[in-house]
């Protein structure tokens, strides 16, 4: 889909569709879509009093546009309360009303800037809300599906037009929508590899992707097998992929947009392209969706493809230790001690708490790499899903201004993130008997006790973890997101790295 600014009377657009919106309880719309009922005979106003669209949020409705307005058709959006609006229901809006476009078999499509009027929006931060509205809500993932038995093949929309008024809202809206466009274009590819199965998307293939990535790009990418990761010491992260016959490997990709300067953040991810639970085994159910256990990995990886594009003056490096967490006859038992990359034993309570194994030694990687602050992201816990569900992530850091700054990114990408606890009294619950720390706690406070064990290896850098297990991935159908891989993080961690970088 290519993005076009067009700079015309909205009633002048010619296209398959027009889209314009409406809050939800106005019964004579104004502004643009006012100017669109207007040249349609009053045929929005007459689709309000008959009840026939209330302007709730997504809702949509299809008129024809009968000739007198320049486009064949035109979907009303609805934004839902004014009181209620926030920048999410823009990508909402944005979402709706072209998956409604598509469906009706629309190739050309123009679209007011949802939020810039009455919205009180300005007009670069709507138009990269609706190219990420749009981007994100038209993703699929059909490249499995042979279409077999199902109807003329599908059209997809070839053009959005951003229809705005003055020439200088052009300006500044092909601004936001080239900005919303790497960043949804991101969190695509990181979707991309989260949905891809468990036995093509492998540590190897993983690493594949991210060399695919980078190739010609100013990204290094390099990637540890078995042996370099061995000779480093990394025995935790050994002994999770221990019980696979897929090789680990440790992926990192730099990226220096300030190469005068010694500073480098560290974004690392969880890349446990399977988790069966070892032999602490899960039940059956319970491993429905473990292939997305590699979500933090997708994250920084195609945060990186973001950054790459955005070019903020800051060093960044991403890590993602990756394999599977398997039982075979080789695989870590219940009660191994392990010692991580910095020396430190770790005892091991339960296999199944392998994601804290794994990045315990990509942190101790980053802390001797002298890189700061570190953010992980990581699928790490239940307990974090049963908390907040899938609609916040879990953010746990021992550094409050590093807090504030992600959650402003999120908040920025409409991902949002809930302040977890990390106080000293739950270090308690990590002490082993036999080994420095252990791998669980007990059963409480699940989320903190697991963010606490990676903390432990952090030797007071600043960092902030991420725990993404009810965001990463969804059952069914969500704001803009269509069930399977959301991508989140993505667009988070790139706004983290503008936000951080000198301007
Ligand atoms: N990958 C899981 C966490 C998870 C659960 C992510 C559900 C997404 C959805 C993680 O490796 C895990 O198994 N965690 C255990 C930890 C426990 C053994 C301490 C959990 O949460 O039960
Ligand atoms: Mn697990
Ligand atoms: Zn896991």
């Amino acid at each position: 889909m290519k993005f076009r600014m067009a700079v015309q009377d909205i009633t002048e657009y010619r296209g398959d569709v027009l889209i314009v919106n409406l809050f939800e309880g106005v019964e004579k719309p104004s502004g643009a879509t006012g100017a669109v009922d207007k040249a349609l005979g009053g045929a929005v106003s007459k689709l309000i009093a008959r009840g026939e669209f209330k302007g709730k949020r997504g809702e949509t409705a299809v008129l024809p546009g009968a000739g007198k307005v320049g486009a064949e058709r035109v979907v009303v959006v609805g934004l839902g309360k004014k009181e209620k609006f926030e920048r999410d229901i823009i990508r909402l809006a944005a979402a709706e009303s072209l998956k409604k476009a598509e469906s009706i078999k629309a190739e050309k499509v123009g679209t007011i800037l949802h939020g810039a009027g009455a919205g009180g929006t300005d007009t670069e931060t709507a138009a990269a809300a609706v190219a990420e509205g749009a981007i994100l809500g038209l993703y699929k993932f059909d490249k499995y599906r042979t279409g077999d038995g199902e109807e003329s093949p599908k059209k997809k929309i070839k053009e959005l037009a951003i229809v705005v008024r003055r020439r200088e809202d052009a300006v500044a809206a092909g601004r936001g929508v080239r900005r919303g466009e790497i960043l949804a274009d991101a969190a695509n590819r990181a979707r991309d590899l989260v949905n891809e199965p468990p036995n093509v998307l492998t540590p190897l293939e993983l690493a594949n992707r991210a060399r695919q990535m980078a190739k010609g790009r100013n990204l290094k990418v390099r990637v540890f097998g078995r042996d370099e990761i061995a000779r480093m010491g990394m025995n935790a992260f050994l002994g999770v992929a221990r019980g696979s016959s897929n090789p680990p490997v440790l992926i990192e990709i730099e990226y220096r947009g300030n190469p005068k300067s010694d500073k480098t953040m560290a974004f690392i991810g969880k890349g446990i392209t399977f988790d069966s639970g070892g032999l602490s085994l899960k039940n059956a159910s319970a491993m429905d969706d473990m292939k997305t256990d590699m979500s933090g990995a997708a994250a920084v990886i195609c945060a990186m493809d973001a950054i790459e594009r955005l070019g903020p003056k800051i060093n960044i490096t991403a890590l993602a230790p990756a394999t599977d967490n398997m039982p075979d006859g080789n695989a870590q038992k219940i009660g191994d001690i392990v010692r991580a990359m910095n020396g430190k034993t770790i005892e091991i309570k339960n296999t199944d708490a392998e994601g804290r194994l794994i990045l315990a030694d990509a942190v101790c990687y980053a802390v001797k790499k002298k890189m700061s602050p570190i953010v992980d992201l990581a699928t790490l816990t239940g307990a974090c899903m049963v908390a907040l569900g899938h609609v916040r992530t879990g953010l746990f850091s021992t550094d409050d201004e590093l807090a504030a700054a992600i959650t402003a990114a999120g908040e920025l990408a409409g991902e949002r993130m809930w302040r977890l606890p990390t106080d000293d009294d739950y270090r308690e619950m990590n002490k082993s008997e036999v080994a420095d720390i252990k791998n669980t706690g007990n059963r409480w406070a699940g989320a903190t006790t697991g963010a606490l064990f990676i903390e432990f290896f952090t030797n007071g850098t600043p960092w902030a973890h991420l725990d993404i297990a009810g965001t990463a991935s969804l059952e069914k159908k969500y704001r803009y997101y269509p069930a399977g891989a959301t991508g989140v993080g993505v667009r988070t961690l790139a706004n983290l790295a503008l936000d951080m970088a000198p301007r």
